[in-house]
C-alpha cells in the first residue's frame, strides 16, 4: 500500500518497515554500547512509542525495566495541551539512569514537559530516543532513527485522530 486517503489528505509511503528495523539495529547497538554495565529503565509515551520500542528492545543486550507514561497533546493535525494521562511512582525513576522512547519529536513540548517531570522524580540521568525528529527539535535527542520534513505523519505507532498506529510503514502527508 503506497498511498492512504483520509476525508480531505492524501498520505504517501515515506519509510518502510525495513528501514525502520535497520535504524533499530545501528540506535541498539550504540545504546549496547553506552549501557551494558548499567541498570536502566526505558520509559515509554504511550501510545505511539509502543512498536518503535517493541522492536528497539529486540538488539538490546543489557538489562532494562520497561515503564510507560500516557501522554498525549495532538488533536487532528494541531499540537494542542499536554495531557499526562497516568503518572509514574518515584520509586521506578529515583537515581534511575532513564533513556525515554518516543516516536515523533515535533514541537518539542511533550519531551520539554517529560524531561521537567521527571527531574522532579530525581531521576540519575535523562536521555531521550525517538524514532523522528524535525529539524527544529533535533538538540532536543540523544538518539533518533530519520530526521524528517516537517509535515504530519501516521503510521508505525503514530494515529490521526486514533487511527493508523497499526500500519507497518511511515506515510507522509501530502495534500
Ligand atoms: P510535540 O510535543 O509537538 O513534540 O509532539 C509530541 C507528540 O505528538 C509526539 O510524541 C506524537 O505522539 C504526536 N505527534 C507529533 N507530530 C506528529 C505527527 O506528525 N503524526 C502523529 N503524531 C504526531
Ligand atoms: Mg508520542
Amino acid at each position: 500500500m503506497n498511498i492512504i486517503k483520509y476525508k480531505e489528505s492524501i498520505f504517501e509511503k515515506y519509510i518502510s518497515n525495513s528501514e525502520i528495523i535497520d535504524r533499530c539495529q545501528i540506535i541498539g547497538e550504540e545504546l549496547n554500547d553506552k549501557y551494558l554495565k548499567e541498570e536502566v529503565v526505558l520509559l515509554g509515551l504511550l501510545d505511539g512509542c509502543l512498536p518503535f520500542m517493541k522492536d528497539l528492545s529486540k538488539f538490546l543486550k543489557f538489562n532494562f525495566k520497561p515503564c510507560f507514561v500516557k501522554i498525549s497533546s495532538y488533536k487532528g493535525f494541531e499540537s494542542g495541551d499536554i495531557k499526562l494521562e497516568s503518572s509514574l511512582n518515584e520509586s521506578d525513576i529515583y537515581n534511575k539512569n532513564v533513556i525515554v522512547i518516543d516516536d515523533i519529536i515535533d514541537t518539542g513540548k511533550t519531551i520539554c514537559y517529560i524531561r521537567s517531570y521527571l527531574e522532579n522524580l530525581q531521576a540519575k540521568k535523562i536521555k531521550i530516543a525517538s524514532l523522528l525528529v524535525k529539524d527544529s527539535s533535533l538538540k532536543l535527542t540523544d538518539w533518533f532513527g530519520f530526521k524528517i520534513d516537517d509535515e504530519f505523519v501516521i503510521g508505525y505507532g503514530m494515529d490521526l485522530d486514533n487511527q493508523f498506529r497499526d500500519l507497518k510503514h511511515i506515510y507522509i502527508k501530502k495534500v
